[in-house]
């Protein structure tokens, strides 16, 4: 038994855009903890889960006890083309990104600062990690991901300081490496984060190829669309959100109806603004602070 500590966020959002159907085929390409897959499954939905993670497979063969109508593919979403998918077509799908509450507690994967871990990040179980980034990345690459995905002013600063010191010792865990952040002399960005938490999310990205995966992902999700289905994608960092943000405006349908990329499909988009958690929910589950869901609704 896994001890599953994931809250699924937004889920009466969620749920909201299909409120009243049943039967419906969804794609939960982020299955997790399978918060959001147990909802569609208690509304009498039919549910084709994907994740890379172990502790998922595990977590929805258990759901599987008690609800016939789940199929769960272990495999990373953006290969989404090359499953051998028993529904083609869906009527919702859902993304919603990042690691989750169990992936983060794993000393194994080593996600938080705040967690003794081994350098690793990777919760996709692919070869790239932490470890190989600092130890063997040169001042350049690690220049452009501590700039790009971490948004640190001073990234040439910090990427000379983890080359001067790895010259001398190897950084092997989490905390050495954010004992290293902590005497770089960087300036980080805001007083309210913890100061490791933009260097983390670097490396995160940096490992996990989270935004490729998300772009190769959004190239091929609209095969996978019926007529009048929802695509809801719920992000948790500004690089993610444009990503998100972007797709949707430049396949929008215009007031003329035509589409803005010249194809005969594209979306309605739902939220003008992309939805955030209640206060409420921010009450019980913090995680759900950075969260933004932007939904739109297929046509073609
Ligand atoms: C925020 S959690 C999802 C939680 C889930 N909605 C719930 O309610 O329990 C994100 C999940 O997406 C998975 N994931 C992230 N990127 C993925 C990818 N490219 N392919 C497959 N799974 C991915 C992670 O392994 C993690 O389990």
């Amino acid at each position: 038994m896994i001890n599953n500590q994931h809250i699924p966020i937004m889920e009466n959002e969620i749920l909201s855009f299909i409120d009243g159907k049943r039967n419906l085929s969804i794609l939960d390409c982020t299955f997790g903890g399978g918060g959001h897959s147990k909802r569609f499954l208690e509304n009498g939905h039919f549910v084709t889960a994907i994740d890379k993670d172990d502790s998922s497979l595990i977590i929805a063969n258990e759901l599987k006890k008690n609800y016939s109508n789940i199929i769960f593919y272990k495999s990373n979403f953006k290969n989404l083309d090359s499953l051998d998918l028993t529904i083609k077509k869906f009527n919702f799908i859902l993304l919603d990104l990042g690691y989750s509450s169990n992936q983060l507690e794993d000393s194994k994967i080593g996600l938080s600062f705040k967690i003794d871990s081994n350098l690793n990040m990777n919760y996709l179980g692919g070869d790239l990690n932490a470890h190989r980034i600092i130890n063997y990345y040169d001042k350049e690459e690690l220049q452009r991901i501590f700039n790009v995905y971490g948004e640190i002013n001073q990234a040439e600063k910090l990427a000379n300081f983890i080359v001067n010191q790895r010259s001398q010792k190897q950084i092997n865990t989490n905390f050495e490496f954010v004992e290293l952040l902590r005497k770089s002399g960087v300036n980080f960005r805001s007083k309210k984060i913890h100061f490791a938490t933009q260097a983390f999310q670097a490396l995160r990205i940096e490992s996990n190829s989270e935004l490729e995966n998300l772009m190769t992902f959004l190239r091929k999700v609209h095969d996978y669309l019926e007529i009048n289905a929802y695509l809801a994608i719920i992000s948790f960092h500004s690089l993610e959100d444009r990503i998100v943000k972007n797709y949707f405006r430049d396949n929008k349908i215009k007031k003329n109806k035509n589409f803005q990329n010249n194809k005969n499909w594209g979306y309605e988009i739902l939220t003008k603004k992309p939805l955030i958690a209640t206060k409420l929910e921010l009450l019980k589950n913090s995680r759900a602070r950075s969260a933004k869901l932007r939904v739109g609704r297929f046509i073609n």
